[in-house]
C-alpha cells in the first residue's frame, strides 16, 4: 500500500503505510493541540485499518501526552506505585532510568520489571475490562536495539493451522499479573496488589468492537493457564500460538526517533521490546486509554 492523504475541514493527515502486516506513520497531527471531531473520526478510522501509528516530532511534555490521550478516552492508572510516574500519575515509565535521572542496573527490581516487556503480551490484559490501546512517547531512544515490534493478531488468527483453530475455539486463557511476578522473582505482590487486580479468565479468539473482526488473544507474560487443559499442556499451547504468532510476516518492528509517538491498538495485537545494552539509557513514557467493555468472545 502506497502512502496516501486524507482531509478534513481542519486538517490534512498523510499516511504512510510502514510493513505488510501492519502500522502507518501519520503526519499532520501536533499532540499539542486539540482534536476536532471530524479529525478525531478520521484518525480513529485510521487507527482501526492499521493498528499501529506512529506520529513523529510530538514534542509533548507529560501533561499534553495524558491530554491527547483523552481524544481516546479514559487514561489508566498503574495498580503498583513503582512504574507509575510521581509527578504525572497517569504515566507509566517505560524506563531504566530513575525518577532521579539514575541509569538502573538490570538487578534492581522496577528495571526487571521493566525489562519483561521483551516478551510478547498485551497491555493490561490482567484487567477484568482490559484497556484499549496505549501511547508511547520516545524521549530516550535506544541505537543498541529496544525497537518495539507488533504482531497483527487478527492476521495471525485468520493464518492458524485448523488444528490450532479447533484447540482454542470456546476456550478461555487466565490472564494473572501475579503470573509475572511469580515467574521471574520478582517482589511478592502486596494483598492490596493482589486484591486490585484478581486473575480473569478471557476468551482465546475475541471479537474487536469497532471492526468485528476475529482474532487471538493471548497476553503470554500473563498467562498462568488454559481453562479445562493440564497445566503443562495449557502452558505448551500457549507457548505454541506465541511462537506462531511473532513470525515474521505478522510482525512490524519499530526502530525509535526522540519524540515519536506510537499509539497501538492491545484489543487486536500483542507486542515486545527487542534487547539493547542494558548500559544505554532509554525513557520511554506511555499512557494506557482505559477499556470502554468487557473482551467479547467469538
Ligand atoms: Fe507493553
Amino acid at each position: 500500500m502506497s502512502t496516501y492523504v486524507k482531509n478534513t475541514s481542519n486538517a490534512s493527515l498523510t499516511v504512510r503505510p510502514l510493513g505488510a502486516a501492519l502500522g502507518a506513520e501519520v503526519l499532520g497531527i501536533d499532540m499539542r493541540r486539540k482534536l476536532d471531531q471530524e479529525t478525531m473520526r478520521l484518525l480513529n478510522d485510521i487507527w482501526m485499518e492499521h493498528l499501529v501509528l506512529v506520529f513523529p516530532n510530538q514534542h509533548i511534555t507529560d501533561l499534553e501526552h495524558v491530554e491527547f490521550t483523552r481524544n481516546f478516552g479514559e487514561p489508566e492508572i498503574f495498580h503498583q506505585d513503582i512504574i507509575r510516574s510521581k509527578s504525572v500519575r497517569e504515566i507509566f515509565r517505560v524506563s531504566n532510568v530513575d525518577e532521579n535521572n539514575v541509569l538502573m542496573p538490570l538487578s534492581h527490581p522496577t528495571a526487571r520489571q521493566v525489562s519483561l516487556a521483551q516478551f510478547w503480551h498485551t497491555d493490561s490484559s490482567y484487567r477484568a475490562i482490559p484497556c484499549t490501546g496505549s501511547l508511547l512517547h520516545g524521549i530516550e531512544v535506544s541505537r543498541t536495539g529496544g525497537e518495539t515490534q507488533f504482531t497483527n493478531m487478527y492476521a495471525v488468527y485468520e493464518a492458524l493451522p485448523e488444528r490450532l483453530k479447533l484447540e482454542v475455539a470456546g476456550r478461555r486463557a487466565l490472564h494473572d499479573f501475579e503470573f509475572l511476578q511469580k515467574q521471574n522473582s520478582l517482589r511478592p505482590l502486596t494483598d492490596e496488589e493482589r486484591a486490585a487486580m484478581p486473575p480473569v479468565w478471557q476468551p482465546l479468539v475475541r471479537i474487536h468492537p469497532g471492526s468485528g473482526r476475529k482474532s487471538l488473544y493471548i497476553s503470554p507474560i500473563y498467562n498462568e493457564e488454559i481453562e479445562g487443559m493440564p497445566s503443562d499442556a495449557g502452558r505448551r499451547l500457549i507457548a505454541e500460538l506465541t511462537e506462531f504468532s511473532g513470525q515474521p510476516q505478522f510482525v512490524y518492528s519499530h526502530r525509535w526517533e526522540t519524540d515519536d509517538v506510537v499509539l497501538w491498538d492491545n484489543r487486536c495485537t500483542m507486542h515486545q521490546v527487542t534487547k539493547f545494552d542494558a548500559d544505554e539509557r532509554r525513557v520511554m513514557h506511555r499512557t494506557t486509554i482505559v477499556g470502554d467493555a468487557a473482551v467479547v468472545a467469538a
